[in-house]
């Protein structure tokens, strides 16, 4: 579409040209209350229609004016990315690991400035993400681009567009001066629990999972198509400039306020502190905030002189500012010894590496074992059995290996080959073309089985609480449960046979696989494990095919015809039902009493439409002490359609973790349970409904 000239909208009638200039306005308005200020003042669907109402004159007129929030989205994939030149070097942070470091910069700065008296300061979280640039002309956003090597970074303004919070032209309304050149600095970030959503989905896909959430913010915004990078949620904050014409700012404060005013995302905490003892306290501040309530992940706090005369005279050296120092919070991580790296297969055949540990205490919490994610990053970070490492537990993160202290190799560390065979069947593993993941194929492979068996039941498939990864274990072990159909099979007499059921628990288990005959489309959809279907891509095909019967022998095209659906998911559906055995199977599931009710087709069918509540079908357990007393918590969950549980099982969605947690965190972690913050549980409240 183009972006018609002052003449050419001449011919536009004057009122639709006013409709469609009242419209943008309006809509960045309550995008910005929205994203920014996290305070909305009209629903979504008004949002949406008036969206739509603007979309529609766009296109009826070809006027699309700079700022339309329509240009968002849509940018085909790139080839590859432009390098962008930026006009003063984007520098790095001198870090600081302790209190007493941060005292000595003060000194610094004190000597070089050749005074005694107190300094003025502002403290800011450090946010872990990804640092950008962007370059507003006249008030328009021209450009966004990444840090690159500080002198030269890529052109990723297509994507950083997709970013909500991202303002695409300097507004406000209240009257500020708008540069004829600004380049607003910032960090591109993740928050933490859409990490965790996007992992689990990868993880459901047989995707490799990110590291952490400043690789996943990384990765999607180094993305040549934008439309990935507009399906992952990414947030925005503004903490400085590059060059600047037009205008002129005398500190910190007053650009942050500027920011502030011009509707631009700043940091969620920044306070000015005269002399370094106030300073400190504000480190200590947002230390412990990020522990309770930050829903995005912080590595420190960065303190900045805030006088920018004084900047000036203070200079630079060649990578780092010497006005500024980001004081890194301890406890992170952790020195130990990788004793051995062993394969694990999953579900869906994935076979990742994980290093066993010498145990080591991080943040309270002992950690003996790390996912290494997948063989690549064994290659790339060069890790040996017996090697001394870096290991680190960001936030409420798994923890990995960051680093291998390679001086203090031995020479009798010792490489781990990928494997040829799988660890659990022996046959021999397989590799696509251009995957990272290294799979076994054997589909009756004991570990697939089991695990598929645990993925059946659990929360989000078919649901059968008590059949978790243990009783799954000893049901397989045990030869009572080798296929799906036979949990359908099983009696309270098979059950009382084994070491860990008593009556009540067995007829408690008994109950539960009845109860979970009931069921829906997508649910079943995603029990099955069909290899690249998580449980959004069920959904989406659920809302296309009223029965599963439908499905059978269905080809790929009736697939991949589904907006969002591609071609990988598309061939693995129809592979799967078009394997006879596999057909068998779900017959066999029927005849013993599954029941499919499809509440998603008639959905879609418009038939009827159910309010969500953000939490609806997710289960919670808290653990530790917490801001507030227990009892408000679990309440606000509930509210929030959520369940609370006493015990945390392979059911359990989230485990919200607060200070001195008990051994409720060990054992989550044992299960893979995700766990959150208080401050990632507020932010799952408010994440807008399903
Ligand atoms: S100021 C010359 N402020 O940390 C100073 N940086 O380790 C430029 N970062 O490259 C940076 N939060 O990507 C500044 N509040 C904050 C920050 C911040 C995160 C990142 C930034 C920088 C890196 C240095």
């Amino acid at each position: 579409m183009d972006l018609f000239t002052a003449s050419q909208a001449k011919k536009i009638p004057e009122d639709a040209k006013k409709e469609i200039e009242g419209l943008v306005k309006d809509l960045n308005y309550h995008n910005y209350r929205y994203y920014v200020l996290d305070a909305p003042e009209i629903s979504d669907e008004e949002y949406d229609r008036r969206y739509r109402r603007l979309k529609e004159l766009e296109e009826k007129y070809g006027y699309v004016l700079p700022d339309s929030p329509t240009r968002r989205v849509g940018a085909p994939p790139l080839e590859k990315f432009e390098k962008v030149r930026h006009t003063l070097p984007m520098l790095s942070l001198e870090n600081a690991f302790s209190y007493e470091e941060v005292a000595e910069f003060d000194r610094r700065v004190k000597r070089l400035l050749k005074t005694d008296e107190d300094i003025e300061y502002t403290v800011e979280p450090k946010y872990d993400g990804l640092a950008i640039e962007l370059t507003y002309v006249n008030g328009i956003l021209e450009k966004a681009s990444t840090r690159g090597d500080g002198y030269v970074g890529e052109d990723v303004t297509q994507n950083v567009k997709t970013i909500k919070a991202l303002p695409l032209g300097i507004g406000g309304a209240k009257k500020i001066k708008i540069p004829s050149l600004m380049e607003i600095r910032g960090e591109v970030y993740m928050n933490i629990d859409e990490f965790e959503r996007l992992n689990s989905e990868r993880e459901a896909k047989g995707e490799p999972k990110f590291a952490n959430p400043r690789n996943a913010a990384a990765g999607s915004v180094r993305q040549l198509d934008p439309s990935i990078t507009a399906a992952r949620s990414l947030y925005l904050t503004c903490y400085g400039t590059g060059a600047v014409e037009g205008t002129e700012f005398q500190s910190q404060w007053e650009l942050i306020k500027w920011l502030e005013a011009a509707r631009f995302p700043i940091p969620v905490v920044i306070k000015l502190s005269k002399g370094i003892e106030g300073a400190l306290e504000v480190i200590k501040e947002i230390e412990q905030k990020s522990k309770t309530e930050f829903s995005f992940e912080a590595d420190g706090a960065v303190v900045k002189v805030n006088d920018f005369r004084l900047r000036e005279l203070l200079g630079e050296k060649t990578k780092e500012p010497r006005w500024a120092i980001a004081y890194k919070y301890p406890a992170h991580q952790g020195i130990t010894v990788v004793k051995d790296i062993v394969a694990s297969v999953g579900r869906t055949g994935v076979i990742t590496p994980i290093a066993m540990l010498s145990p080591v205490r991080i943040g309270g919490v002992t950690v003996s074992r790390s996912t290494l994610h997948n063989w690549d990053e064994i290659d790339r970070k060069d890790i040996r059995i017996g090697d001394t490492v870096v290991v680190e537990r960001a936030g409420e993160v798994i923890p990995h290996v960051i680093e291998v202290m390679k001086d203090k190799r031995t020479g009798h560390e010792k490489r781990f080959p990928i494997p040829a065979h799988c660890p659990a069947c022996g046959s021999e593993v397989m590799r696509e073309e251009g995957e990272v993941a290294v799979r076994c194929v054997r589909l009756d492979c004991p570990a697939q089985v089991a695990e598929r068996i645990r993925h059946f039941a659990s929360r989000g498939a078919m649901d059968i609480e008590g059949l978790g990864e243990k009783n799954v274990e000893l049901l397989y072990s045990n030869g009572l449960v080798r296929h799906f159909e036979d949990i359908y099979r099983l009696k309270t007499e098979d059950l009382l046979k084994l070491p860990r059921f008593a009556r009540k628990s067995a007829q408690n288990l008994i109950n539960a696989i009845e109860a979970s005959k009931r069921t829906t489309l997508s649910r079943f959809l995603f029990a099955l494990g069909i290899p690249h279907v998580g449980e959004f891509a069920a959904k989406l095909i659920s809302g296309r095919f009223e029965a599963l019967e439908d499905l059978y022998n269905v080809r790929p095209d009736r697939i991949s015809g589904i907006k969002q659906l591609g071609e990988k998911i598309a061939n693995s559906v129809s592979r799967f039902f078009f394997d006879r055995d596999n057909l068998n199977t779900l017959d066999a599931l029927k005849s013993l009493g599954v029941g499919i009710g499809n509440p998603d087709y008639e959905e879609a069918a418009g038939k009827k439409t159910r309010p969500g509540k953000p939490l609806e079908g997710l289960t919670f357990v808290v653990t530790g002490t917490l801001p507030e007393p227990r009892k408000d918590i679990e309440e606000k969950i509930e509210e929030a359609g959520g369940r609370v549980a006493s015990a945390v099982s392979g059911s359990t969605s989230y485990l919200v973790v607060g200070e001195e947690p008990g051994s409720k965190l060990e054992k989550a972690r044992g299960l893979g349970v995700n766990t959150i913050s208080y401050g990632g549980l507020l932010a799952l409240l408010k994440r807008p409904s399903a």
